[in-house]
Parts: structure tokens; sequence; C-alpha cells
């Protein structure tokens, strides 16, 4: 395969909101992020993929955004964001933007004027249609925050298209002034000094509204090839999408190099095991570690050669990953630790999200009032009313709301966490005296080492990087074992999900094998005997000594 430099990159994914206050005014912005470069790069992470920064009005925390070329007051300049890429540069660190392009705030000039007039140069900017003949809206689409995906524009009597909320207007993929016209914008950050893009649900712009056809349209992949012709081709970027639709198959389309389209994409088939098959996530189930095992070695071995995954169990929309998978009490650093190896041991890129290399874990806010969420609000009034009660809600919100992972980043145990000497936008989860990274740095334990030496060893082993992989034991109700094999090399990655000790019998070849450990959370092992036996959530990464 042709390497590329992002095959054994770490991305650390920042949520500007929440990261860093510089100016105590209770938000994070640019200059904080400034302020932590050095603790980035002492983590050893290679790109930093920033949650936007884009002027808006903030209905979504920035992912609606109505100016692309400018950044949010609360957030810097564009001479600040000039200062993170040249500064992030000097420590060879690479910026990501959030391309948010599927929608714009219905605040973005775009619609302002195509708002004014059905003959408006803008109006075809955005997916306008007639009211049915009762004045209701053209179809049954269903908007993500809840509610109807139309909203009436009463000034001039038709529905526009939102399939987020009513103040993110769903922009017109099939319009080719749209497409001029982002393809410049991209242009110009990419001028500008960025690395690349993560792309906000980009699997929506080839929609079929009228046959209620949301992902996966007929023209996509065009699109995709085009924005590549017109943006990324003849620059060595890395592209990720949001892809929560993608199959396996789908996730080559995108990925593939031949095609031209993506670097890769995130895929969500692990992170919905979690969540009710019919019902979403405001019905939270256990995960089943089977399936999940399953899920992973499909992608793995789906991609290999074809295409690259992207390894992660954390963004700024999902629970916190050791609340979820791992253990948020006696043993949270140490399944922290596990799940961190689960994720670095594979094929693909990881992605870290700010706060998982100190173990930050859910919150649990007494009040809906606490939840600054748009999601998270609105669910919890349209599911009232579908009939949900209160209790029951606030579990779920508790297991799953976006806000979980958008709590303030731990820095220290002073008042708001190190993130601010004001009140914080939202609050500090209260676990922050004890975990914060000024703690963990101190601790013999600490999981801030672990993530460093994981990112390490993909820079040292290559095995790490293009290993091909074989899942052991699928049926193991308790227990992720996997090889990676490479060159005559083979690599052993042994993970425990469970409370309690558990014997496991590897096969035959490896047994009485003797190793030597790259990584683990417990003892460092230099043989592996015929029946291994694992402390609670251990987890090691061996290299296998052929017998
Ligand atoms: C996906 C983003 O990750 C999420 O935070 C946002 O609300 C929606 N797309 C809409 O842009």
């Amino acid at each position: 395969m042709k390497q590329s430099w992002w095959h054994d990159a770490v991305v650390y994914q920042i949520y500007p909101r929440s990261f860093m206050d510089s100016n105590n005014d209770g938000i994070g912005d640019i200059p904080g992020i400034i302020s932590r470069l050095d603790y980035l790069k002492e983590l050893g992470v290679d790109v930093l993929w920033l949650s936007p920064v884009f002027k808006s009005p903030m209905d979504d925390n920035g992912y609606d955004i109505s100016d692309y070329d400018d950044i949010a007051p609360e957030f810097g300049t564009l001479a600040d964001m000039d200062r993170l890429i040249e500064q992030a540069g000097q420590r060879g660190i690479r910026i990501l933007l959030d391309l948010v392009v599927n929608h714009s705030s219905d605040e973005h000039p775009w619609f302002q004027q195509a708002r004014q007039s059905k003959d408006n140069p803008y109006r075809d900017f955005y997916i306008w249609r007639q009211p049915r003949a009762d004045g209701s809206p053209p179809n049954q689409l269903r908007a993500a925050f809840a509610g109807s995906a139309w909203e009436l524009d009463e000034a001039t009597g038709e529905y526009y298209l939102h399939l987020f909320s009513k103040k993110q207007p769903d922009l017109n993929w099939q319009n080719p002034n749209v497409r001029t016209e982002v393809y410049a914008m991209m242009n110009r950050w990419l001028d500008r000094g960025i690395a690349g893009f993560r792309m906000d649900v980009i699997e929506m712009l080839g929609k079929v509204p009228d046959q209620e056809v949301i992902v996966n349209g007929p023209d996509l992949h065009d699109i995709l090839q085009e924005m590549h012709q017109q943006t990324l081709a003849g620059r060595d970027t890395l592209t990720v999408g949001e892809t929560w639709a993608a199959t396996t198959d789908i996730a080559k389309l995108y990925s593939n190099p031949e095609r031209k389209e993506l670097s890769m994409v995130f895929g969500f088939d692990h992170i919905r095991l979690s969540y009710h098959p019919q019902a979403g996530k405001w019905r939270p189930k256990p995960f089943d570690l089977v399936e999940l095992k399953q899920v992973f070695a499909h992608w793995q071995t789906e991609l290999a050669g074809e295409g690259w995954n992207s390894l992660f169990w954390n963004n700024h929309d999902l629970a916190r990953s050791v609340s979820i998978y791992g253990d948020e009490g006696e043993y949270r650093l140490k399944s922290a630790k596990m799940l961190a190896t689960v994720i670095h041991g594979m094929q693909g890129t990881p992605y870290i999200y700010q706060g998982e290399e100190i173990g930050m874990t859910n919150v649990r806010f007494d009040h809906l009032e606490d939840y600054q969420d748009i999601e998270t609000r609105n669910h919890y009034a349209e599911k009232l009313v579908e009939g949900y009660n209160h209790d029951e809600l606030m579990a779920a919100i508790h297991t799953h709301s976006r806000d979980n992972a958008r709590t303030p980043m731990q820095w220290d145990d002073s008042e708001y966490a190190g993130f601010s000497q004001v009140t914080p936008w939202i609050k500090v989860n209260p676990n922050y005296r004890d975990i914060n990274v000024q703690q963990d740095r101190h601790r013999q334990d600490s999981l801030f080492r672990h993530y460093q030496q994981l990112i390490r060893l993909r820079k040292s082993h290559e095995i790490l990087v293009y290993g091909s992989f074989e899942l052991l034991l699928p049926e193991h109700p308790t227990v992720f074992a996997y090889l990676r094999h490479y060159q005559n090399k083979t690599l052993l990655v042994v993970n425990s999900f469970a409370r309690e000790t558990v014997t496991v019998e590897l096969p035959a070849t490896w047994q009485n094998c003797s190793c030597e450990t790259l990584i683990t959370n417990d003892v460092v092992r230099t043989q592996l005997p015929e029946t291994l036996q694992l402390s609670p959530y251990e987890s090691f990464m061996v290299i296998l000594n052929h017998q």
C-alpha cells in the first residue's frame, strides 16, 4: 500500500468551547488552545481537529456557521488562528478544521438573501418546497434534533429543509453555485495552512428530499470526487468524513485512494451497540462484547488494503468511553488504559478526544436545566410527549447526552478545574478534584503516559500501522484478543473487559511462547502460559517470538 503521512499519525480532537479559556469569559478559545500546545506536543499527537470555530449564532455550538471565513469572537480572531497554525506547525502538529457544509446558519448572508423573495439569486442555495394543500409540510422527514425537518417561511409562503435545527437550513448541493462557493472557501483555508478537514455529516450531500433519501444519495460520490478535484488534488491533506450510515462497502468507496474522495471516514457501528436498535440512544442498552468484536473485526478485515479505518471511542457527540465500556470506579484508570490499547492496537488512524487521556467520565447533572445541548433539550421535550417518563429520560441523558463530552477540560483541582477563572458556559464535572491533568501527571500509573507510550509505539513499530488483523476467541464474552501480522512478525493484543479475574486459552501455537511486552496496564510478560490468567481489565500488547 502506498504510504501516507497520516497512516501513522494520531489525531487529537479539541472542542474549543470547553478546552481552555484564556480571557475569562467562561468560553474556551483559540489563545487557550495555543497555551496548551506544549501539553499536546508532550502527549505526542500529530494533528489537532478543532470542532467549528467560525462565526456562528451558536444554536448548535458552532455547527451552524454564519461566516465560513471568519472566527467567532468568543473563540478569537483570524490572527489567532494564523498563530495557532504557525505555533502548532513549529511543534510538528497540523491543524484540521471542521467543514460544516451540509447546512449553514439561518444567519448566513446566503440564507438572509434567500428568504428575501422567491426570485432572489440565492433562493436556490437552499431547499424550498410548497406546502401541501392543507398547509402542512411537504413530507414526513424528521429533523435530527426533533420535530419536522421542514420550517415554514411565513414571508414567502414556502417551507425550507433543515435536517438539524431550524436555524440550520440545508444547503442545496444540486446547485453548482453552492459547490463553487464551498470549494473556493475550502481552498482559502487550505492556502492558509491547514492540513485538511473533518467533514460534518458528509454523507448527506447527495440527499433527495422529495424521496425522503437523506444519506448515501445517488450523487454523493460524484460530488465528493468533484470536491476532491477542485480542492484537495495536488495537496497532501487528511480528510475524514462523519458517516453514521456507512457500511464497510460504503467506507471503501470513500476511502479507497484510487477513487480520490477522502482519506478515511468515521464508522459508528461499534458506537450504536449501546443504543436501542429502533428507539436509538435515548433508550440505552448495555453493549455486547461479542458483537463489538465482530464489528471491529469486520471493519478491520474489510478495509484492509482497500481503504483506511479511523479508530475512536469518543467525540463531542458521544458519551465518555470509560463510562460506557470501562469502569468509572475502582478500575477507572486501568480500564481506560485497556480501552486505549484496544483502539491503538488496530489498523487505522487513532483519534483521542480531549480529556480521554486523563480518563474523564460522563457527568450526571440532576437538573435538565444544567444541560446546554440543543439535542438533549429538544429530545427530552419530544420524548416526554411520546410517553417516556422523566426518570427514564434523565437516565438516558446521563448515559448518552452529548454534554457528557462537553463539560470543561479538567486541568487541575482549582475552582472551575483550571479551565477558566469564571463560571463556565457549562458546569464542570464535580469529579474534577480527583480527575484532572495535574493529578494524573503525578501518578505512577498515569493514563496520559499510557497514551504517550501508545503513540510512540505506533511510530516505532510498523506492524501497528500496516499489520493485518486476526481476531482470536471471537465467542469469548469478556476478552477481546487479536493478532497483527507483518513481515514475519506477530503482535498479540489481549484486553479483558471483565471486573473479575478470567482465564483464557490462547491458540496452541502461542502457548508457552516467549514474548516481549510493548505495553501493559499490569504485569510485564516474557512468556505466555498455557492458560492465560487475566486480572480485572488487564490489557497488554506483546511481540511474539515465533517458535
Ligand atoms: C454532526 C456533529 O458532530 C454534531 O455535533 C452536529 O450537531 C451535527 N453534525 C450538525 O452539524
